[in-house]
């Protein structure tokens, strides 16, 4: 659960109170999560999504709206580390939780993480329209699972759909991306224990 102090004005306090004044009667609830490390909070209809919110209220374009059936998974994101699709998640579930998006997955200074690496060291994408949510899903697998094998790719990658690659190019991506964080891991690991 993330702790508020209630003195401090979080970037969507404004919005909140705009959200409250607009408020015409529908049912709403207002909602704080942490958006890719940041405080937000706002109010949502009942029956708004995650994947509304997300992409309306706060310009996260690269998370992508396609079937919004929760069948072809290119809005996925991350609630709590775990990958979701956000057309078929209610804004108000993600009360307190920490959400995570594509836009987050890159480093301050412009670093890319690891699947965002793989997939474009090994052609892991062609349109690209499927790929912020094949990113999130792979980095959702790789907190559970850091080395998975290929048996454990497939079943996780099924729940996505692209329409371009094939899938093979995916597969490789993925495990490179697995190769790539545990490099990362162990020279972290490595210059701790040289300090
Ligand atoms: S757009 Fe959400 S699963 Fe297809
Ligand atoms: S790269 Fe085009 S849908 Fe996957």
């Amino acid at each position: 659960m993330i702790e508020r102090d209630d003195t401090q004005q979080l970037p969507g306090d404004d919005r909140l109170r705009d959200a409250a004044d607009a408020y015409d009667g529908d049912i709403a609830t207002p909602v704080e999560f942490e958006l890719n490390g940041k405080p937000a909070a706002t109010v949502v209809a009942s029956n708004s999504t995650l994947l509304d919110v997300l992409r309306g209220e706060y310009g996260e374009r690269g998370v992508r709206a396609s079937c919004e059936r929760g069948v072809c998974g290119a809005c996925t994101v991350l609630v709590d580390d775990v990958p979701v699709a956000s057309c078929s998640t209610f804004a108000f579930e993600v009360d307190g939780a920490h959400v995570e998006t594509v836009a987050g997955l890159a480093a301050a200074d412009g670093a890319l993480s690891a699947p965002q690496r793989a997939f474009a060291e090994c052609g892991g994408y062609q349109c690209g329209y499927c790929t912020s949510g094949m990113l999130m899903l792979t980095t959702g697998l790789l907190r559970r699972h850091p080395q998975p094998d290929r048996a454990t790719i497939r079943e996780w990658i099924s729940s996505n759909t692209c329409r371009c690659t094939g899938y093979e190019m995916i597969l490789e991506s993925v495990e490179r991306a697995a190769q790539l964080s545990s490099n990362r891991a162990a020279e972290a690991t490595s210059g701790e224990g040289a300090r």
